[in-house]
């Protein structure tokens, strides 16, 4: 049987990519394997989100070279969003590359491999581009990521998205559901729906139908068997129904992952998102009224083009001001094609390299407080055993505020839920004891 070696870069609609052509690959009678040395098909999907994401694509395919001489009948292709921005130039540039296939044509990689010549496939439908009954083969029996919708309208003048993924096509609703219930019945316990702007779904479906619409049918339908999350959800789209479905559905984890990329009112209009600062605090502010518990999140760039002193001491004072569970912090990077690539006031890396460490050094504060609050209080932590990393004697879960918990106690299975009394915390995860 041939064998596959999967490489997967990128967000989670990579992850998901990634076990979708492992169901099609599997399919077709391969294996999979870990050592490219014995592959017959290496595959890399690959992300272009910042230079350095898109130039470790290059050093690896640089060294598949000699693997291809030393091997006959090794095939090697790229997927994803470089394949999507590169295309054929990817095809020029390596000559020993077999294959190019963008994110929305998955469905292209087996017809590509029977044939006998080399071939680029990034055209793009109009719809959602998965097939409802493709298969998908997931890693985890427990967690699921289940795609709502594809590709993005908002072209934030940093981001590459809307050029990798194309516009916003939603999937329709009944999908959707039929997916989430074939999971309950192999009993997962968990669903993450993904999408580039996830609760601005649905407005273009025909009849159109609104994220949060689509929240309580599945809820409807999981109850409080499963734990229901989404990402990422932009903050312009944050609504009063919103915050109620995540204070009121059993199955809605409390917990938002909000991108907010700058606290300076100049740069968030440099970067086109859509909203101000004190709107994005109205948000919090809107979601923490209605649901207390919620955890959130975030994402941040640092050393956008003409971004001052004062415009990054706007972002730390937002960052205290929210007082975030966690973020994600990032050198600006330009990307091709993007309006901020353009921009004439680009800063060098050293001033993004201060910056990004200040603001890790305030998350960490911030984390650490947040986490620390939790000491005392007994929480509902659903088991998963993959994230404990070898640690005997130690188990680890997620809080509904997805908030990873490191606890001692026998017997507990992967999957279940478990009440954990939180003795301790760090700024990355808590500490407890198991209670039953
Ligand atoms: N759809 C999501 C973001 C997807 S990209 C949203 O709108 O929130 C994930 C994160 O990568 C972004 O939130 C942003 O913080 C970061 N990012 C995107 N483009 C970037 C760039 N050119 N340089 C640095 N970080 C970038
Ligand atoms: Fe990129 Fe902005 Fe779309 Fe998010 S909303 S994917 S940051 S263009
Ligand atoms: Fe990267 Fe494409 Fe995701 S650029 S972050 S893999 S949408």
């Amino acid at each position: 049987m041939p064998k596959l070696k999967l490489i997967t870069f990128g967000c989670q609609a990579n992850d998901l990519d990634s076990e979708r052509i492992t169901g099609l690959l599997l399919r077709e009678g391969f294996t999979l394997t870990e050592q490219e040395e014995e592959a017959d098909l290496i595959l890399l999907n690959t992300c272009a989100i910042r230079e350095k994401a898109e130039h470790k694509v290059y050093s690896r395919l640089g060294s598949f070279q000699a693997l291809k001489r030393q091997r006959a009948g090794l095939k090697i292709g790229v997927c994803g969003c470089v394949a999507q921005q590169e295309g054929q130039a990817l095809l020029n540039r390596f000559p020993y590359l077999d294959f190019v296939v963008g994110p929305g044509q998955l469905t292209a990689i087996p017809p590509l491999l029977a044939g006998a010549t080399r071939g680029v496939e990034t055209a793009r439908a109009p719809g959602y581009s998965y097939p409802v009954n493709a298969p998908v083969q997931r890693r985890s029996g427990i967690r699921a990521w289940v795609s709502i919708m594809e590709g993005c309208d908002r072209f934030c003048t940093f981001c590459v998205v809307p050029f990798t993924r194309g516009r916003e096509r939603s999937r329709p609703a009944q999908d959707i559901i039929e997916e989430i219930r074939g999971l309950k019945r192999q009993g997962y316990r968990e669903v993450t729906l993904l999408g580039q702007t996830v609760n601005s779904y649905g407005s273009k479906l025909t009849p159109p139908i609104s994220f949060v619409e689509l929240l309580r049918h599945i809820d409807q339908l999981v109850g409080e068997y499963m734990r229901i999350r989404f990402t990422s959800p932009h903050p312009s789209d944050v609504t009063v129904e919103l915050a109620d479905a995540i204070a009121e559905l059993p199955s809605l984890c409390e917990q938002i992952h909000l991108p907010v990329q700058s606290g300076s009112d100049r740069i968030l209009h440099r970067m086109k998102r859509g909203y101000n600062r004190d709107e994005y605090l109205e948000k919090v502010a809107l979601l923490r009224a209605r649901a207390p518990e919620i955890a959130i999140t975030t994402d941040i760039i640092v050393g956008f083009p003409g971004e001052t002193e004062e415009d990054f001491r706007a972002t730390l004072d937002l960052m205290q001001e929210v007082g975030f569970d966690s973020a994600f912090i990032f050198k600006y990077s330009p990307r091709p094609h993007t309006e901020a690539e353009r921009m004439p006031d680009q800063l060098p890396e050293e001033v993004q390299g201060r910056w990004l460490e200040q603001a890790l050094a305030l998350l960490n504060r911030l984390s650490l407080e947040r986490n620390r609050s939790y000491i005392g209080r007994t929480v509902e932590v659903l088991v998963n055993l993959e994230e404990a990393k070898g640690d005997s004697g130690r188990h680890t879960g997620r809080t509904r505020q997805n908030k990873i918990v490191h606890f001692a106690g026998e017997g507990v299975a992967d999957g279940s839920l478990a009440s954990v009394a939180i003795t301790g915390a760090t700024p990355l995860y808590l500490q407890g004891e198991l209670v039953c």
